[in-house]
């Protein structure tokens, strides 16, 4: 009997809505500590919050038009931008960008290896790939056709460089080994 009341005693003393009740009960909240909202928060320190993705100076492919590429091709450069390429651009424009991948006529993606885009200024490249065009989604923000911010501002730069100083060279090579091939074939 006596240990029964023992027992109730400690278990009411576990049961929280009863502890808290308590008199001498206080609550950890109200101690001398900087709440949460208040004061002036400190200034984060520099470049500790990721802004990868955002667009630089521009808003809109237009402004891109002129911008000045950061980065050399280098063949670090080029080989990076040659990996995202073929991530990326590959599916809708073909691996070399002639357009020849199997969804190239469903969607109307052009040869990124024709004058014409080879003629394209560098910074108009950089903006199609950061806001899209007019069917193509956008790799540098969220567009209007739903798009992502897939690839970081240089990253982008990166595949601009690849673009333009040896995509053509590597489609080159790769109608060298596909007529070797298809000489092959009809010979047959
Ligand atoms: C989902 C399919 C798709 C992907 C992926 C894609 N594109 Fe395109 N791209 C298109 C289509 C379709 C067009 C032509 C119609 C248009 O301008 O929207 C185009 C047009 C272009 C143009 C020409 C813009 C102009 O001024 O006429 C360039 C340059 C280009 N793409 C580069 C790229 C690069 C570089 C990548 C990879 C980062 C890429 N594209 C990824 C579909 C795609």
């Amino acid at each position: 009997m006596k240990s029964t009341a023992k027992k109730l005693i400690v278990a009411a003393a576990f049961v929280p809505t009863v502890a808290f009740a308590w008199p001498w009960s206080t609550d950890m909240m109200n101690q001398p500590s900087i709440k949460p909202q208040e004061g002036t928060p400190a200034a984060f320190p520099k470049r500790s919050i990721p802004v990868m993705g955002n667009p630089t100076q521009v808003s809109n492919r237009e402004e891109a038009k002129g911008l000045k590429n950061p980065i050399e091709p280098t063949q670090a450069s080029l080989d990076k931008g040659k990996d995202l390429f073929k991530i990326i651009c590959g599916a809708c424009h073909g691996n070399t960008g002639k357009a020849d991948s199997p969804v190239t006529d469903k969607i109307g993606a052009i040869s990124l290896v024709d004058d014409y885009v080879q003629g394209l200024d560098e910074g108009w490249i950089w903006g199609t790939i950061t806001f899209g065009s007019f069917v193509m989604p956008a790799y540098g923000v969220p567009g209007p056709q739903g798009g992502s911010n897939d690839l970081s501002p240089e990253e982008r730069w990166h595949v601009v460089n690849y673009v333009k100083h040896q995509l053509v060279k590597d489609a080159a090579g790769d109608s060298v080994a596909s007529t070797a091939g298809d000489s092959v074939a009809s010979n047959e």
